[in-house]
C-alpha cells in the first residue's frame, strides 16, 4: 500500500502560517509564555512522544479506542488539530475519506510523516490551532486528540470560535483526551486562579517543563461546549474521555 502523505504549504497570503512553515517563531507564542512553553515542550519531546502509548496500564483502553474511533470517522473528511506524531491519524486513516492533519510543530509532523496510512489521503500541515484560516480544504469532522486539555480555560471560546469560523455549523466535532488517574497521570502541581492545572514534565535528557494540562469532567465539558454544539455525547473510559458533538456556531 502506498503512503499518500503530502506536506501542504500554507497559503502564502497568511504570513503567520507561512512563517511557521519556515520554522520562524510565531509572534503570538513569543509573547505568551504558557502557549510558547507548551509548544516548545512538544517540539523537544517529538522523538520520545509515542512512549505515552506504550504505558501498560492503558493498553486495554487504547485497544477500545482503536475500534471506536474508526467507526466515528468512517467516510468523513477530517480536519485534525494538534495531530502531533500522527498516532491517531493512523488509527482514523483506516476509515476516514481524507485527513488533513495539522500541528504547530514541524518536528512532531516529521514523525507523523514516517507512518503508513494505507490508502487514505493524508495531508500534513503546520498550523496554529488558534489560526485555522490558512488550512485549505472542506471538512465534515474536526478531530482533536489530547489537545483540549492544553487549552487554557480563558482560551476555550477563542479556540471554538476559530474552529466554527473555519469549518462552519453542522460539522462534527470529536474530542479525545485524558482522565486524571493517580499513579498513571503526572501529578498536578498547581492550579491557577482561572482554574487551569499544571504538571511538571521531564524529558529523557532531564529537561523539565511546567505544562498546562486540564482534566474537565463531563459536566464541565458540557458547560464549556454549551451554545457551541448540539448532539453532545460523552463516553468515559478508565484513562480517557471522548466527546462527540456537532458544531452549532458561536455561543
Ligand atoms: C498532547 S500532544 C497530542 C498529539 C496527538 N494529537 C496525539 O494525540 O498523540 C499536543 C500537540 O499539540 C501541539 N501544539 C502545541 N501548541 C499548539 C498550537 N498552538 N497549535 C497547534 N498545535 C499545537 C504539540 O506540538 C503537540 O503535538
Amino acid at each position: 500500500m502506498g503512503v499518500k502523505v503530502q506536506w501542504l504549504q500554507p497559503r502564502k497570503s497568511h504570513p503567520q502560517a507561512f512563517q511557521r512553515h519556515t520554522h520562524q517563531p510565531v509572534e503570538q507564542m513569543n509573547s505568551d509564555p504558557v502557549a510558547g512553553g507548551l509548544a516548545d515542550y512538544y517540539r523537544q519531546r517529538a522523538g520520545e512522544y509515542d512512549a505515552v502509548y506504550r504505558k501498560p496500564e492503558r493498553q486495554h483502553d487504547l485497544a477500545r479506542l482503536k475500534k471506536l474511533l474508526p467507526a466515528m470517522t468512517a467516510g468523513r473528511r477530517v480536519l485534525e488539530i494538534a495531530a502531533g506524531t500522527g498516532f491517531w491519524t493512523q488509527v482514523i486513516a483506516t476509515s476516514a475519506a481524507s485527513i488533513t492533519a495539522t500541528d504547530l510543530n514541524a518536528e512532531t509532523l516529521a514523525v507523523a510523516a514516517a507512518r503508513d496510512y494505507g490508502q487514505a489521503p493524508v495531508e500534513l500541515m503546520t498550523a496554529d490551532a488558534y489560526r485555522l484560516d490558512a488550512i485549505p480544504g472542506n471538512f465534515d469532522l474536526v478531530f482533536c486528540g489530547f489537545w483540549w486539555s492544553h487549552i487554557r480555560r480563558a482560551d476555550i471560546a477563542r479556540f471554538l470560535a476559530g474552529v466554527c469560523e473555519r469549518v462552519g455549523a453542522g460539522t462534527g466535532l470529536l474530542l479525545l483526551d485524558n482522565q486524571y488517574v493517580a499513579g498513571s497521570s503526572h501529578p498536578i502541581t498547581r492550579v491557577s486562579q482561572d482554574g487551569d492545572s499544571y504538571q511538571d514534565r521531564r524529558l529523557l535528557d532531564g529537561r523539565q517543563y511546567e505544562v498546562l494540562k486540564n482534566f474537565p469532567d463531563r459536566a464541565q465539558l458540557a458547560r464549556d461546549l454549551e451554545g457551541w454544539v448540539t448532539a453532545f455525547s460523552y463516553a468515559q473510559l478508565e484513562f480517557y474521555w471522548l466527546v462527540s458533538a456537532v458544531l452549532a456556531g458561536p455561543a
